[in-house]
């Protein structure tokens, strides 16, 4: 980026960007793409040690301020009130943290899916509501929202995730059009496979595509203001095309299920 397109960047989404769910994997590439652009940070993750080895990384590296805030973000009302009693002005949300249980429906317990559904919907959702009224108020800002490829159709034994990224996808191009006339971007980052803590637990095999998870920020961060979805990756681009457009839907989600098969 140069120098006027930084400067555009600090004075559209600055001084602070929140990125929930930063401790390691792509939130914390978040964080680093971000500090690098020169915004000052405010992290949100539950292991306290890491957050803090990551902002003293970061405040090494580049001339920024990071604020930690370690809480869990499947209690919205904690959430909401240690960010609401942040003094410092919010201008990107970034919601990266996902809860993905993996496995049958029938195995998976009641307790797992409202989790999934306090991490992956409401957290978004409400968080979303939370910091753009003061976006509003200065007409401006931004809000990235983590989709996935496994969102835009079924995916066995990803059933319920799968359909908390849909939720965040079709959640984000709506309010793409709507926010636009306050002055502020929206936009979901469709992503396929990317090498994180997370991906490497549940999947031992690459699949095509994979990216870094440093990859998949910096694409996402380049498209924000310039549409409503981000697909990071040429494979994945033609993977989306491929299921959304050109094979049938009950084909798509056959082909999801020979993917998910091998997830543990
Ligand atoms: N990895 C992939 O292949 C892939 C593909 C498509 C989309 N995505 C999406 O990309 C995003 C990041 O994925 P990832 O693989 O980087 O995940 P990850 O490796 O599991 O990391 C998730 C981050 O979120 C934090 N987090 C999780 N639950 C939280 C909670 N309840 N409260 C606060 N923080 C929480 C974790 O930190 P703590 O454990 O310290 O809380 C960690 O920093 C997710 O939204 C995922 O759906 C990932």
């Amino acid at each position: 980026m140069n120098s006027r397109s930084l400067k555009k960047f600090n004075v559209k989404y600055g001084p602070y960007a929140l990125v929930c769910g930063a401790s390691e994997g792509l939130g914390a590439a978040y964080a680093e793409a971000l500090a690098k652009r020169g915004l000052h940070l405010v992290l949100v993750a539950r292991r306290k040690d890491l957050l803090e080895n990551r902002a003293k990384e970061l405040k090494e590296k580049y001339p920024v301020d990071v604020i930690c805030l370690p809480l869990d973000l499947g209690d919205y009302e904690t959430a909401k009130r240690r960010i609401g009693a942040l003094e410092v002005p919010i201008g990107l949300l970034v919601y990266n943290a996902a809860y993905c249980p993996i496995g049958l429906f029938e195995e998976t317990s009641e307790q797992q899916l409202a989790r999934l559904v306090a991490v992956n919907i409401t957290g978004p959702l409400l968080l979303t509501r939370l910091v753009s009224e003061a976006m509003i108020q200065n007409r401006r800002g931004g809000i990235v929202l983590m989709s996935s490829l496994a969102g835009g159709q079924g995916s066995p034994r990803l059933a319920s995730y799968a359909a908390s990224k849909a939720f965040n996808a079709i959640l984000a191009e709506g309010l793409w059009k709507e926010l636009k006339s306050r002055g502020i971007d929206v936009i979901a980052s469709c992503a396929g496979a990317i090498l994180t803590p997370g991906y490497k637990q549940a999947q031992h095999a690459r699949a095509p595509g994979t990216l870094q998870a440093a990859e998949v920020a910096e694409k996402t961060l380049h498209m924000l203001g310039k549409g409503p979805i981000a697909v990071p990756g040429g494979v994945n681009k033609a993977a989306r095309f491929l299921m959304s457009r050109i094979v049938p839907r009950k084909s798509a989600i056959a082909i999801m299920s020979n993917n998910t098969g091998a997830l543990s």
